[in-house]
């Protein structure tokens, strides 16, 4: 077993099952291996400090690129919605349309905003956005052994390559789904491109890109790395998945939601703030531990 396993943020519901897949992956070989993350608390931190670190969608509510009028709009909505997406007491069935109402509400104003396009890189430079501790390592090492990374995230495209472009991580093989922006000829933002990803569609959003799953197809053993319940669709479109390791970051609400999360991810990570399991995991498959 790998000694990080028995760190005293993790929690399985069942660490034989858990052996057991990690045999059959490193059976399998690394070069069988995706990995596919989600990005908003689960490759950025929760909080620092004891305070909170901002989401993809924060960084803009926190800016000077949006006007103080709008940014109480968003904490109105964020203060409304947030307790809803952690709410262990109403269903995923009663949240998807809930969900869907935050996501429309927020981007509609962030669309009348007249946000530059060359303003997003001083607004990310500027925020508290963090990576967790151990990020460098878990992106450079997936690269060095061209392991493929699909970051999928209901944030903001823009801004999530933003964070990882200037952490110095934004690799080759990582790719990335998500909510990207339209901007006008004039660089000013006039929509959200494609189908809109919120925390509870990331299978449809799996199923409409078949192409990158088609690509990944020599690479049926997955790793999961997400924080939502919505996470879990994310591998949805892999095709004949031999595989699956997933692994949930339980970052609020622990003691309410903690058996729902113990019932879905095979590996959970109660208010751990860094990626010491995810890349002991990583180092484990690739032979390198
Ligand atoms: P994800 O981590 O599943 O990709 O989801 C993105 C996160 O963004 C989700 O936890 C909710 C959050 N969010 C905001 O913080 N502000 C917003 O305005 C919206 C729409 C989402
Ligand atoms: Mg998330």
């Amino acid at each position: 077993m790998i000694p990080e396993l028995s760190n005293p943020s993790v929690c399985m519901r069942d660490p034989q099952r858990v052996e057991e897949i990690l045999q059959s992956m490193v059976k399998a070989g690394s070069n069988t291996v995706q990995v596919i993350a989600d990005f908003d608390m689960t490759l950025t931190r929760f909080a620092y400090k004891g305070k909170r670190c901002p989401t993809c969608h924060n960084i803009l509510d926190n800016s000077n690129l949006i006007s103080n009028e709008c940014r109480e709009e968003l904490k109105v909505l964020l203060d409304t919605y947030y307790p809803i997406e952690i709410d262990s007491a109403r269903s995923i069935a009663e949240k998807l349309p809930l969900m869907v109402e935050w996501w429309t509400k927020a981007h509609k104003i962030l669309v009348q905003q007249k946000i530059r396009k060359d303003r997003l890189a001083m607004a990310v430079r500027d925020s508290d956005a963090m990576l967790r501790e151990g990020y460098q390592l878990l992106f450079d090492h997936l690269q060095e052994h061209s392991i493929p990374l699909l970051i999928f995230s209901a944030g903001i495209g823009d801004i999530l390559e933003e964070v990882i472009r200037q952490a110095g991580v934004f690799h080759s093989n990582v790719k990335v789904f998500s909510n990207y922006m339209d901007f006008d000829e004039s660089g000013l933002l006039k929509a959200f491109k494609g189908e809109l990803i919120h925390i509870y569609n990331k299978r449809e959003g799996a199923l409409l890109n078949t192409g990158h799953f088609q690509e990944l197809r020599t690479r049926p053993n997955v790793l999961l790395l997400g924080d939502s319940l919505g996470d879990l669709t994310m591998a949805d479109g892999v095709q004949d998945m031999e595989n699956i390791l997933k692994i949930g970051f339980l970052n609020d609400k622990v003691e309410e939601r903690k058996q729902s999360y113990l019932d879905s991810y095979d590996i959970v990570l109660v208010q751990d703030e860094t990626l010491e399991v995810p890349n002991a995991i990583m180092l484990h498959l690739t032979g390198n531990k």
